[in-house]
């Protein structure tokens, strides 16, 4: 147990609202023991590399025991730790030495499902029809004579019918369980209250080992319509997403938070078309924040960036809340290969594009820039492992190497989000970049591509034109200037396509969103940009931050 050395314990101030968060997904990150599979120990190793970049809080992806169906999304015990990672002991050190580098920790919470190796799982698979065990989850006859249709036209988020027929301890074809996402993630009943008091307990399982945080994952999706109506009988609500239960959930984690020391938070995951129903769990009872996912898929066009910013600061304004801005995250298409295709905006396959040609050299111009007007908007920012290298979507990993669960359940129309998973480079000339040790057994759990020998952390920290430069120069600005983080923008009129805001005291961003190279205006100083300024002159798809008095 360490609450030893918790960075908010010893101070009450609201981190939370302005911090720079990097997401940790273990598998990719670095690997300690060799096996190929990254692990806690790697973590721990890379520690200083995490402080020097100057980020406030790492995020970790599901680090629990998992048959890895879904990268971990999929948890066979919330209390401890997958062996391949590391041990419990182990995580409790992590999150001790992160906290004497002043670095907080998040880590996920998997609320809406488990892994069908979930010791509850199997006990209702066990104990049949009609029990208290499959009472917590969602079981149901099926539809037909002999039931042999699914209960409803639900359709999984990785494809195909959302329900999955069971063979009954009697060896006869029984019943069907609901399944939002793979057939290997079972939804919760969260109506049952054995879930809810369960994962009360979890939080305070790991706030008791000194968590700073939790990242909520699929927030929006616990609570569901228990008539369990066909989607195309349901109108326009959701019966599977920010149903009017969930509040309640929330406020009652708010309160399990708000009992430790220090400012423990929560960061919602939802995807919601209506950002004013998103900022109502952000209500001052509920959670901290949520991820602002248009900003992430918003295309290249100055006009949308600004409404996107807009409808952002207003709606958090409703209730108080501070914005969380995302570039990526191990669901979605690296911002490089993003912006280096005109149109890719999204989470859906059809919305990515998938392997139509890419202008690198243009997605990383834009990158750079994204990531400077992301650094110096209000609120809090995360950064997604590898985007501070600015590493691309890797898209022609071989068929029989893919591991999402969306390839297979797509029969294979949709590859998945394999592409943004793949291996850290750390250093050297030669696959595994030092992700793995010299002389490990272990290949990269996926193959890293030759080319990123010039993306590798090492080189990239001698450049001083690289886009880790970048992220380091930007991220120590963000720190040191007040005006940076929590707070306020205003807008400001600058030229037809650039995008500009100021932020008191004496701060200004503009992004040139159009064609032409523009004059600045009237500033001190040139703090930073994405791109060298010529003759004094912003180019196109281009950032600078200014200092104006
Ligand atoms: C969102 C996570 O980010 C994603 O990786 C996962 O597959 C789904 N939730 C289901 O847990
Ligand atoms: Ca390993």
């Amino acid at each position: 147990m360490t609450a030893l050395g918790n960075p908010s314990a010893d101070s009450g101030a609201a981190w939370w609202r302005g911090a720079a968060i990097f997401q940790v997904y273990i598998r990719s990150f670095a690997d300690g023991n060799g096996d190929g599979i990254g692990d806690l120990a790697g973590v721990r190793s890379r520690l200083p590399y995490l402080r020097d970049l100057g980020i406030n809080a790492i995020w970790f992806t599901p680090w629990y025991p998992s048959p890895m169906d879904d990268g971990g999304y999929d948890v066979a015990d919330f209390r401890d730790i997958e062996p391949a990672f590391g041990t419990l002991a182990e995580a409790e050190a992590l999150i001790g030495e992160a906290h004497a580098l002043g670095i907080r920790v998040i880590i996920d919470i998997v609320p809406n499902h488990c892994s069908d190796l979930h010791r509850w799982f199997k006990a209702a698979l066990a104990a049949g029809p009609g029990s208290p065990e499959r009472d917590r989850f969602w079981f149901r006859p099926g539809q037909g004579e002999d039931g042999s249709e699914p209960p409803n036209d639900w359709q999984s988020r990785f494809g195909g019918p959302a329900w999955t027929r069971v063979t009954e301890p009697d060896g006869t074809p029984g019943e069907w369980f609901l399944h939002l996402y793979s057939s290997r993630q079972p939804d919760f009943n969260w109506d049952n209250p054995e879930i809810r008091a369960e994962f009360e307990d979890i939080l305070k399982f790991w706030f008791d080992r000194g968590v700073d945080g939790f990242r909520i994952d699929v927030a929006d999706g616990l609570v569901k319509d228990p008539a369990l109506p066909n989607l195309a009988d349901s109108g326009t609500i959701s019966p599977f997403s920010d149903q009017d239960g969930l509040h309640d959930i929330y406020r009652s984690w708010r309160k399990i938070a708000d009992s430790y020391p220090g400012e423990r938070s929560l960061v919602a995951e939802m995807w919601l078309d209506d950002m004013s129903r998103a900022a109502r769990y952000l209500r001052k009872d509920e959670l901290h924040s949520a991820f602002n996912f248009d900003f992430l898929v918003c295309p290249w066009d100055e006009a949308k960036f600004r409404t996107v910013i807009e409808n952002t600061v207003a709606a958090h304004a409703e209730v108080g809340a501070p914005a969380a801005w995302v570039l990526s995250n191990h669901d979605v298409t690296r911002p490089v290969t993003r912006y280096g295709r005109a149109g890719d905006t999204g989470f859906a396959f059809a919305d990515r594009l998938h392997g139509t040609p890419v202008d690198r050299e243009l997605g990383t111009r834009r990158s750079r820039a994204a990531a400077l007007l992301a650094m110096s908007l209000p609120g809090g920012l995360y950064i997604y492992q590898g985007e501070e290298l600015g590493l691309w979507e890797i898209e022609d990993i071989p068929d029989d190497l893919r591991q999402d669960p969306v390839f297979a359940r797509t029969k294979g129309a949709d590859p998945g989000r394999d592409g943004c998973r793949v291996p850290i480079p750390w250093s050297g000339t030669e696959s595994p970049f030092g992700f793995s040790p010299d002389g490990a057994e272990g290949e990269p759990w996926l193959p890293q591509p030759e080319s990123w020998v010039d993306y590798t952390a090492e080189a990239e920290g001698n450049d001083p034109a690289s886009m880790l430069s970048l992220y380091r120069s930007g991220l120590a600005l963000r720190a040191s200037e007040s005006a940076l983080g929590d707070g306020k923008l205003e807008w400001h009129e600058h030229l037809d396509g650039v995008l500009s805001f100021t932020r008191d005291p004496g701060f200004a961003c503009l992004v040139n969103f159009s064609a032409e190279p523009v004059p600045l205006p009237d500033h001190e100083k040139v703090l930073l940009a994405s791109a060298e300024l010529k003759d004094g002159l912003l180019p196109p798809d281009t950032a600078v931050w200014l200092r104006t008095r």
